[in-house]
């Protein structure tokens, strides 16, 4: 199998194209009616780097996400689990718009939504 026991981070081709990706993604969150309300007055190029970071950290790259906590950053902005629902969408499509196979696509979604109770506070509840 090509790649065999490289780390995910580096399939998706490390720091440069993971970088790459958030960018598109989040262009793809901040064009969605639904989503871009909540990101109104936020310092976009703080955002971006803490995102670039997370992303990198969180897919197995050899860098410290030195942001907020997660939980803390999105408690109080009223996020339910039908919008976490849509920004997911938005990050599998941008993977699907890459060279990227299916199974790395999963094991992004499964190590990004395993924040998703810090994002929505768990509110199983209105969705
Ligand atoms: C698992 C999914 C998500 C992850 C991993 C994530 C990650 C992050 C990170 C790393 C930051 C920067 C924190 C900092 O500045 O210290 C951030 C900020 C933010 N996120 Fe998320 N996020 C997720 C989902 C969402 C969703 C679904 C929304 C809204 C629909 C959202 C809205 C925001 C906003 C508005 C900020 C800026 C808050 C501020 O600076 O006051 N996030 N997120």
């Amino acid at each position: 199998m090509a790649n065999a026991g490289s780390t995910l981070y580096e399939r998706l081709g490390g720091e440069r194209a993971i970088a790459a990706l958030v960018q598109d993604f989040y262009a793809r969150v901040f064009a969605d009616p639904k989503l871009a309300p909540f990101f109104a007055g936020v310092e976009t190029e703080r955002l971006a780097r803490m995102q670039r970071e997370f992303f990198a950290a969180a897919l197995g790259g050899p860098i410290r996400y030195s942001g907020r906590p997660l939980n803390a950053v999105h408690a109080d902005l009223g996020i339910r689990p039908r919008h976490l629902a849509r920004f997911l969408e938005h990050m599998m499509a941008t993977l699907a718009d890459r060279a990227i196979t299916e199974s790395d696509r999963y094991d992004v979604y499964t190590r990004i939504h395993r924040y998703a109770d810090d994002i929505t506070g768990n509110a199983e509840i209105d969705v």
